[in-house]
């Protein structure tokens, strides 16, 4: 659909110097699609480093980042600061954010637009928890997330939406093709009716939850997911494989 796509990986709080340095030199070595788009979320201390290890074709985002600038916010981190160490994206609102943190939509809110007013590139996270969904109210957690955020966008194409159910996050239970394309359908419309045609067209809609070298040519097939954020896979060297599915 003339979206590029887009293949996230989110370490989460893993990792360390020996290690980051072995999967640089894995993926470095490897053959890579360079069609696809790819970022790293590593943790905020290792940003530095991981930007002087990976190839330079693979981008790098922190995985949180605060709504100011810079200030007496003992443990924060800035976009400010993100960008100085060479990284250009930052992933907010993520369900663990969101749910173990206890991070509300309107603070998600104001990180989104204090990152873009920064410059950084934002991965914004969506996506409803197992008792939502079996309630039927996923599309309305979904929406009230995605209004959340959108209140707050000035430039679309500094956005990627990310769509990870809850209960697919590091469960081994992915959603299937169809439950995660209906949903990335649903997003895109709902980005047609709020925002506009162009950028409901424009703007990628990635998947994440489970996803793995088995089951991502699968997905990526799907009209409207335009790539991934993976966790535990994205810290192994087989992570080529699911930035190279759509070959
Ligand atoms: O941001 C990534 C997601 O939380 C997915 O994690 O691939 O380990 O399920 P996972």
């Amino acid at each position: 659909a003339g979206r590029r796509f887009l293949v996230g990986g989110n370490w989460k709080m893993n990792g360390s110097k020996a290690s980051i340095a072995e999967l640089a030199k894995a993926w470095g070595a490897a053959k890579v699609d360079d069609n696809v788009e790819v970022v790293i979320g590593a943790p905020a201390l290792y940003l530095d480093y991981v930007r002087q290890q990976l190839p330079a074709s693979f981008a790098t985002a922190a995985q949180n980042s605060y709504k100011v600038a810079s200030g007496a916010f003992t443990g924060e981190i800035s976009p400010a600061m993100i960008k100085d160490v060479g990284a250009d994206w930052v992933i907010l609102g993520h369900s663990e954010r969101r749910h173990i943190f206890k991070e509300a939509d309107e603070l998600i809110g104001e990180k989104v637009q204090h990152a873009l007013e920064s410059g950084l590139k934002v991965i914004a996270c969506v996506g409803e928890l197992l008792e939502e969904r079996e309630a039927g109210d996923t599309q309305k957690v979904v929406d009230r997330q995605m209004h959340a955020i959108a209140g707050h966008v000035s430039d679309w194409s500094r956005v990627v939406i990310a769509y990870e159910p809850v209960w697919a996050i590091g469960t081994g239970k992915t959603a299937s093709p169809e439950q995660a394309q209906e949903v990335h359908a649903n997003i895109r419309a709902w980005l047609k009716t709020n925002v506009s045609e162009d950028v409901a067209a424009a703007t990628r809609i990635i998947y994440g939850g489970s996803v793995k070298p088995a089951n991502c040519v699968e997905l990526s097939k799907k009209e409207d997911v335009d790539g991934f954020l993976v966790g535990g896979a994205s810290l192994k060297p087989d992570f080529v494989d699911i930035i190279n599915c759509t070959r």
